[in-house]
């Protein structure tokens, strides 16, 4: 295990260190000519290297006794469903066929392929199946509407879709297909493939739709990896932003291969002997990263869950921790807080003890939420690492390292070795101890970092634009807590929020109950939220001749599941003949804001209409 001399040996020469680490953590075919270069705004890690992720993460492990060694034990919602076992010798075999299966469906390397599928091994597969081919993948999570999905679909440009017919989620079962069916029309899909989970009667399209089983079937069980430049797009993945349109974010093969594998082996301490289960959906960076990535580069073990955590009991995930061992769990401390309002007396069913080390990611946790987590689930014994990183970074970036330290409720940590940030002012001065500021990333950029948004440069270079080209933006307030490096995070600074982990961009939710009929304008902001950290509240303008009604704002929220999905469902619908506007009729949000939070809204005799504001007021019932 490291100690602190890491940090000083890293920061030395941090390209160098990196590529150190490269040589030792991933199988290379060819070693790069260069570590890095950087050409503002754009950076590149191990450049001619070449590499493949599939051959990482399954061919070297088969060489070995890994060969046998469980890779992904999967867990059926249903508690009397028996879990599925996969050795990495059974998902290599897969993998192959599968990236067979597409070759056969007409995907070659560069071609995009859309992923919408739940928590079943079918998803790592398929991304590896993709990665193996060269072929990028773009997973979408699987409850997103089909109208995200379609939109990821036509952005992408994908070529063919895996989906599946059904899943179990909280005992119901939810037909996945019928939605995909509309997320591929006006797509260039051409090809549908589909996995079996729950027999259910789905509609096949003759000739775009096949049955995964069906194709593997007479899928060849070989398939040679191909000899991807460590500069190729591994993947895409959508991500919130400021505007009301996902940003595609990009993945490259090399950079995000030796981020992923080191952070997974020094966050979380990983050896042979560990169970790790990531409670994160793959239809996030986490899932990508921790929950299939990592883990498998490193060999290791790990926990695949389909379902809800409160199913059928409140404490399902206690029961996985107990059954299967789990070392190492790593969740969001939305979760965390769920769990203990349910009260202690479900973990306490279970005999936890093989926990060693716990995480969190996603949102800063508060301090209650981190000491329950220490002690109750932890038992006192298992350091808490904060992982504080972005859809953007690929792989954590800000943390305390098992072994190291400190572990300081709600101070994530330092930057990990090999990287380096600052907490800057407006003007780009460094912030001194105890002070808040901007968080920004230093040259060099992390290898896992994204390179590029999707067939849209402009929106990249946003990030690098904030300070003249010195810096990567996180757009995340932080404060720097002490002379070590050690730093809290404070929350977003821009218009995005994080609703129990998942982001939410409030221009994308403006942008979806405007489109409703009976709306003409509304405007989106955070509300705190005991458990889920933040919750989107909608201020809606509806048309003159429709009645406001709670039938209406029943209507409204199915319209957001519809377009965006669930996840995106405002909590509470204010209606109003006004928004409060300036007198160039600009809504002035940091209104509303301080309004839902009961705090004072300051002069609004500037408004076009104060008067808005009044009836706001009342409407939500603040108190002077
Ligand atoms: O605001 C930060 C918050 O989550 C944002 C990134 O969200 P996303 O791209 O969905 O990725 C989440 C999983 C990596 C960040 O800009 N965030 C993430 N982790 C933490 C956090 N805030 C505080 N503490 C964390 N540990």
């Amino acid at each position: 295990m490291n100690d602190e001399s890491i940090y000083a040996e890293a920061s030395k020469d941090r390209a160098a260190f990196w590529a150190k680490l490269a040589r030792e953590g991933i199988d290379w075919f060819k070693e790069w000519d260069e570590n890095y270069q950087w050409e503002p705004p754009y950076y590149r890690w191990f450049i001619n290297g070449k590499l493949n992720m599939s051959y990482n993460a399954l061919d070297r492990h088969i060489k070995t006794w890994r060969r046998n060694k469980a890779a992904i034990i999967w867990v059926p919602e249903p508690p009397n469903e028996k879990e599925r076992v996969l050795t990495y010798f059974d998902l290599y075999r897969e993998v192959n066929k599968f990236a067979n299966v597409l070759k056969s469906l007409g995907v070659r390397k560069g071609d995009r392929v859309g992923i919408y599928l739940p928590m079943i091994p079918e998803v790592q597969i398929a991304m590896l199946a993709c990665a193996r081919i060269g072929a990028i993948h773009n997973v979408v999570f699987s409850a997103f509407s089909s109208k995200s999905l379609q939109e990821r679909m036509l952005d992408a440009e994908a070529k063919v879709l895996v989906t599946v017919d059904g899943y179990y989620r909280r005992g119901k079962q939810i037909n996945l297909k019928a939605e995909a069916e509309k997320g591929v029309e006006g797509t260039p899909i051409q090809k549908v493939v589909v996995v079996k989970r729950m027999g259910m009667d789905v509609n096949m399209v003759e000739g775009r739709d096949y049955w995964w089983h069906e194709l593997m079937k007479d899928a060849g069980n070989y398939c040679e990896p191909e000899v991807m430049d460590s500069e190729d797009i591994l993947y895409l993945l959508y991500t919130s932003g400021t505007t009301g349109k996902p940003k595609g974010v990009e993945h490259h093969t090399g950079g995000y291969a030796v981020q992923a594998y080191w952070t997974t082996k020094w966050d979380f301490d990983i050896h042979d002997d560990d169970v790790f289960w990531c409670t994160a959906d793959i239809g996030w960076v986490t899932g990508h990263t921790y929950g299939c990535y990592g883990p498998l580069l490193c060999g290791a073990t790990m926990v695949e869950y389909e379902g809800a955590p409160n199913y059928p009991q409140l404490d399902r995930w206690w029961s996985i921790v107990e059954k299967y061992g789990v070392t190492v769990f790593y969740t969001a401390p939305t979760a965390i807080r769920m769990f203990m309002q349910w009260g202690e007396e479900w973990p306490n069913k279970h005999n936890l003890n093989s926990l060693r080390i716990l995480g969190t990611v996603g949102e800063p946790i508060n301090e209650e939420a981190w000491l329950w987590y220490f002690n109750k689930i932890g038992g006192g014994r298992c350091p808490v690492i904060d992982t504080w990183w972005q859809t953007e970074t690929g792989g954590t970036l800000i943390n305390s390292l098992p072994g190291i330290g400190p572990f300081i409720p709600t101070v994530a940590g330092r930057s990990f070795p090999g990287t380096s940030h600052d907490i800057l002012d407006e003007s780009g001065n460094s912030m001194g101890i105890g002070e808040g500021g901007y968080l920004v990333q230093k040259n060099p950029f992390a290898p896992g970092m994204l390179r590029n948004v999707w067939r849209n440069p402009a929106r990249y270079k946003e990030y690098f634009s904030v300070y003249a080209e010195k810096f990567y933006f996180t757009s995340d307030g932080a404060r720097r807590w002490d002379e070590l490096g050690n730093i809290r995070l404070t929350g977003r600074v821009d218009d995005v929020m994080k609703v129990a982990g998942h982001r939410l961009s409030t221009a994308e939710l403006e942008n979806a109950i405007n489109s409703y009929e009976a709306v003409v304008e509304s405007a989106v902001v955070a509300a705190p939220h005991d458990i889920k950290g933040e919750v989107p509240i909608a201020f809606v303008t509806l048309k003159p001749d429709v009645a406001p009604s709670d039938q209406l704002k029943k209507e409204l929220i199915k319209h957001v599941d519809a377009t965006i999905g669930p996840t995106a469902r405002p909590d509470k619908i204010v209606f109003s003949s006004e928004l409060p506007k300036t007198r160039s009729g600009k809504i002035m949000r940091r209104i509303l804001k301080s309004l839902i939070r009961n705090q004072s809204v300051g002069d609004t005799t500037t408004l076009m209409n104060p008067e808005s504001v009044e009836y706001l007021k009342k409407e939500i019932g603040y108190k002077e």
